[in-house]
């Protein structure tokens, strides 16, 4: 029996958590999610992605304070698991990955190449919390602040740590925040027009 009725469930029934239970999961599960992450599309097929799997609970709770915006209620418990994605530089894309790291743009004088990683990057991250979802596993997305993320997990020759996804079980009777999203009718235009 699929958990969900259909895709647009399974979307709508991902969300933020901001208390955790303090059960960990499975190697399986990260690893599933992470399969997800990996399958993400990307300009070129570039593939602009590395993930850190940090279980320490001290490595965690620095990772979390590095937090860049803070929404409240602050993510507190913490998750057991984070996920680090690290967006690779272009120097060790190129470095490692020459033959296959075509640029996806025609045009010599191109500037718009760090922003279309970040674009794929986002793709991975969030693959990865729908696959939490279909898991059953709660998660949250967290901006940290890069430079000290990146020194934190000592990954400063690959890139840096650009997102957080912490994943584990919603707290029994955790905070819900309201979860509200802009009118379709006011975001979709047809031939440029509103109908
Ligand atoms: C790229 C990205 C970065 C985010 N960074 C943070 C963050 O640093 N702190 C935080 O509390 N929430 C962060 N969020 C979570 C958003 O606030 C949250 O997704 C949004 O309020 C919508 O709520 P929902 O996830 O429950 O649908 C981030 C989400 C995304 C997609």
């Amino acid at each position: 029996m699929p958990r969900y009725k259909n895709f647009l469930s399974l979307t709508k029934t991902r969300k933020t958590t901001y208390e955790f239970d303090q059960k960990n999961i499975s190697k399986t599960n990260i690893l599933n999610i992470l399969e997800a992450a990996r399958w993400a599309p990307s300009c070129g097929n570039a593939q602009p992605w590395y993930f850190i799997v940090v279980e320490d609970k001290k490595t965690i709770k620095q990772l979390v304070g590095t937090t860049h915006y803070i929404h409240a209620p602050f993510i507190h418990p913490l998750p057991p698991v984070v996920i680090a994605f690290v967006l690779p530089s272009d120097k060790h894309m190129h470095q490692y990955f020459e033959e296959e790291y075509t640029h996806c743009c025609i045009h010599s004088q191109c500037t718009q190449h760090q922003n279309e990683e970040e674009l794929c990057f986002a793709m991975s991250v969030f693959s990865s919390t729908l696959a939490a979802t279909d898991l059953g596993i709660s998660s949250c997305i967290l901006t940290p602040q890069q430079d000290q993320a990146t020194k934190l997990l000592k990954v400063e020759k690959i890139g840096v740590v650009r997102l957080l996804v912490g994943l584990g079980y919603e707290k029994n009777n955790a905070f819900q925040k309201a979860r509200t999203r802009r009118a379709l009718k006011d975001l979709v235009f047809y031939d440029g027009r509103r109908k």
